[in-house]
């Protein structure tokens, strides 16, 4: 987060630190009498345990991972992957000569992956681990512009007349608008149609591409639902349009949820690299890959779509390996908790607690649709994404955001908030299914469901118009908004 400087509401010198480095016990200390410092460090240094003990009662501030029902991040790992990863807290991921076999492990992971997705054995896929899925998707658009650029100038297109452009369904997450303004982009956003049809059109995809157009984006695993584009469909429709356009257009898959879930439970589903146009694909490891954050891969069906331009060059065994990375900097550690993962679940292993967490989404759906005031708009059946709203009823005074507040009485973190384009007057709600969420959890969560909603058509009779901010609704439903109005 960008933090900007805003006015101490007290004098700075209410807040200075002085510690005494006394001996009394925690509580009875020196420093638990004083504020801690807001604006500048303290003049001395603490005992470690008053540090620790000060340090994580600021942290109880936060809520609790396990409550955040919103979230797609890993907020749960077996006691040997965490220490895995605290093991590995101290390497650096870039320096490839210091800690090699970090390298060799983000190789195998790679390797682990494009097999996952089907990589061709003719051709040479290349890939990378990333902070999560926005750097991945950020690498993946920036493959595509700069490839778009090379092969436009050689067909003598005008690349000043006109911004390149992307195309996606209006269900994009961030990153994609983030890509757009931060590489100087046309975002061409295709509003998904009604609430049943929340997904791309293929055929208005191919309607929207131009000499200009860097490539397509769809889906799997649309953040604000979970449903899915239909690849397949826009793949073919992708290869009619190629066939005689001047510039192809190539498709980048945006899994960052499905990237790591589907090739486990619903292998046969064809959305990834046995689609000829498919040239990359980007995931989130720390989604359905069931590692703590932040870790993401993206991959390159081939060479061929990844210009060498975008690459550096770092030192690895008396040699040189290619990266492409935003950052440069970051523990080791995920990509280390990502094999051990793989070592330790095995296809068999990622199975087995997926189609769970999938068992425990269809449960909380049919919990949901007892209550009788809900219409499911994503059961939980493709993925463990189960997304809802309110059904029609004149009488009812209350809403969606009054029941995400309620249920904060409760300790559940649960969001309400709007879809995109062309169907912003729709609230939603969405719960991701994680592994750390039990049939238990899930009844517990349907009980303060019930009396949530007892108590609002209790409480709330007479309907208001309560606006909501920005502010509010993001702060719920894990999204980043644009400061400046397009
Ligand atoms: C479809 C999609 N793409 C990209 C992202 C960004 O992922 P990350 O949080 O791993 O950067 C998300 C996150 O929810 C997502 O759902």
């Amino acid at each position: 987060m960008l933090h900007v400087r805003k006015n101490v509401e007290k004098e700075e010198k209410e807040y200075m630190f002085t510690p005494d480095n006394s001996t009394t016990p925690l509580f009875g200390s020196y420093e638990s009498d004083h504020l801690l410092p807001r604006e500048s460090i303290n003049e001395k240094a603490i005992n470690p345990n008053i540090a620790y003990q000060l340090i994580s009662d600021e942290m109880m501030h936060d809520g609790n991972p396990r409550y955040n029902l919103c979230t797609f991040v890993q907020t749960y790992m077996e006691p040997e992957a965490k220490q895995v990863m605290v093991d590995a807290i101290a390497t650096n991921a870039i320096d490839k000569a210091e800690y090699p076999q970090t390298t060799e492990v983000e190789k195998r992971c790679v390797n682990i992956i494009a097999n996952l997705w089907n990589a061709p054995k003719n051709e040479q896929y290349m890939g990378t681990s990333t902070v999560g899925s926005s750097e991945a998707c950020m690498l993946g658009g920036m493959a595509m512009k700069f490839r778009w650029r090379k092969r436009a100038q050689t067909l003598g297109i005008d690349i000043n007349a006109k911004k390149p452009n992307l195309i996606v369904s209006s269900g994009f997450q961030v990153v994609w608008e983030k890509f757009c303004v931060y590489w100087d982009i046309e975002l061409r956003e295709l509003p998904m149609k009604s609430l049943n049809e929340l997904y791309l059109d293929p055929k208005a995809a191919i309607a929207a591409c131009d000499e200009y157009t860097i490539g397509i984006v769809p889906i799997m695993g649309i953040t604000y639902t979970g449903t899915f584009d239909d690849i397949v469909a826009l793949d073919k429709e992708l290869e009619e349009y190629n066939k005689t356009a001047k510039i192809s257009v190539p498709i980048h898959v945006d899994a960052a949820s499905g990237g790591l879930y589907l090739p486990f439970v619903n292998p046969e589903l064809v959305w990834d690299f046995r689609l000829k146009n498919v040239v990359s694909i980007s995931t989130s490891g720390h989604k359905f890959g069931l590692v703590y954050p932040g870790l993401g891969w993206v991959m390159w069906r081939d060479k061929e779509y990844l210009p060498e331009e975008l690459l550096f060059k770092v030192a690895y065994l008396g040699a040189f390996e290619p990266t492409f990375q935003i950052n440069f900097s970051r523990p080791g550690s995920q990509i280390w908790a990502q094999y051990y993962n793989f070592v330790r679940w095995g296809k068999e292993g990622y199975k087995a607690v997926h189609e769970r967490s999938r068992d425990v989404g269809l449960f909380l759906t049919k919990g949901l649709e007892k209550l009788g005031v809900f219409k499911i708009l994503n059961s939980g059946e493709n993925i463990p994404i189960v997304c809802w709203m309110l059904n029609e009823d004149e009488k009812r005074a209350w809403t969606e955001y009054d029941l995400a507040d309620r249920l904060r009485y409760y300790g559940w973190q649960l969001p309400a908030y709007p879809l995109p384009k062309n169907l912003e007057d729709v609230s939603i709600m969405r719960v991701v299914v994680r592994a750390d969420q039990s049939m238990e959890q899930m009844s517990l969560l349907l009980r303060d469901m019930k009396e949530s909603i007892d108590y609002l058509n209790q409480h709330v009779t007479e309907k208001k118009v309560v606006k909501k901010t920005e502010d509010h609704v993001a702060g719920y439903s894990h999204t980043e908004k644009r400061l400046l109005k397009k």
